[in-house]
């Protein structure tokens, strides 16, 4: 992890459906198990990396579990594969069981749904360049929005597993409590403005939840949470280092506070991904060339989607 991490031994595999858990109105975590060449590939899949799966096949939900809102799009035939990062990876023995956190927003997702255990799923990967740890870090910061919770999850494992030296703390905001896609009791998370998110305390990783309306935790956005926590913290930026995931308008932010306050800060883009595999050129990215006042593009799916937001022109 201390180096940037490539996605060297990508191919198609086959992954056995486990379980497929609702965990609020739109969320779900869906876990699936690789076993032989999946099992060995997917054991080293670096938080922030991703996958294409394919549910072209999959079946929608019956009409009465179809949101409002997407009963006009949930017949359009899903072609292309869609990307996913993993928010849990765990390789016992032969098997390697991998953990998605999913937001049902369109005809792919919506299909998701009703993957049940047993069935299997075709994946491409691991793809793209995940998250890095560089030297002398002492604290890492990990920014959440929304649906951008699944990597940082990850990151938080490996860090625990890994780096037990680091102190980690994570940060996770969403427009209302809602819209925060974790396991919590949300009557719980309204109550305290420290609550520890079960999925981050787990890692023994304290996290600080924020809440556009207010809902839960600290009112306002989660970068200005960020923003307060760091103007009372005693450690030099250089110390620290910055992770976010999340709305580009939040990656925007988090980048503006990191470069004010002199941290590293890596940043996961999202980037609609047509291929996922450097073909079709839909993912571009503008960033800047060290030294000049030049900039590139450069492919989310392959050069991403993890950036550092220094290198990011948003
Ligand atoms: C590298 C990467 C990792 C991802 N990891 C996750 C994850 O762990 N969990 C998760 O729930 N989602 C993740 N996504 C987003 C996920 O791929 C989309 O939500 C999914 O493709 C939607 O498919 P759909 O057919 O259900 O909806 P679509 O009809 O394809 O999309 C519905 C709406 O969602 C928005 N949308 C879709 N894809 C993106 C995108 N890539 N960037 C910004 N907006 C988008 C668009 O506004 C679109 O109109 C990831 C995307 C990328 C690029
Ligand atoms: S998604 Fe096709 S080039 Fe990146």
């Amino acid at each position: 992890m201390s180096e940037k991490c490539s996605a060297a031994n990508k191919g198609i595999f086959c992954a056995a459906v486990r379980a497929n858990k609702q965990l609020g109105q739109r969320f779900y975590r869906l876990g699936l198990e690789f076993s032989g060449a999946g099992a060995e590939v997917f054991a080293n899949f670096k938080p922030g990396q991703f996958v294409e799966l394919d549910v072209s096949g999959t079946a929608l939900p019956p009409a009465e579990a179809i949101p409002e809102d997407l009963v006009d799009v949930s017949g359009r035939k899903v072609l292309l594969r869609r990307p996913f990062s993993f928010c849990d990876v765990t390789a016992k023995k032969n098997k390697t069981f991998v953990e998605i956190l999913y937001c049902v927003v369109g005809p792919a997702t919506l299909r998701m749904t009703t993957l049940a255990a047993g069935d299997s799923v075709s994946i491409i990967g691991p793809l793209g360049n995940g998250f890095w740890v560089p030297e002398s870090k002492k604290r890492a910061l990990l920014v959440v929005g929304g649906m951008g919770a699944g990597p940082l999850e990850h990151l938080a494992k490996v860090f625990t597993a890994d780096y037990p030296d680091m102190e980690v703390i994570a940060f996770a905001g969403a427009k209302t409590v809602k819209e925060l896609p974790f396991e919590a009791r949300l009557d719980e998370i309204s109550q305290q403005l420290g609550f520890s998110l079960g999925e981050f305390a787990k890692y023994g990783i304290e996290s600080l939840v924020a809440t556009d309306d207010g809902s839960a935790g600290f009112a306002g956005l989660v970068t200005d949470c960020l923003s307060e926590w760091l103007g009372k913290s005693d450690l030099a930026g250089e110390n620290m280092i910055i992770y976010g995931c999340g709305p580009e308008q939040m990656l925007a932010q988090v980048a503006e506070i990191a470069k004010d306050k002199k941290i590293d800060c890596q940043v996961s883009m999202e980037r609609m991904m047509a291929c996922g595999i450097g073909v079709c050129q839909s993912c571009a990215v503008e960033c800047r060339v060290a030294g000049s006042n030049e900039t590139v593009y450069k492919l989310c799916c392959e050069d991403g989607p993890v950036f550092e937001s220094r290198e990011v022109v948003f």
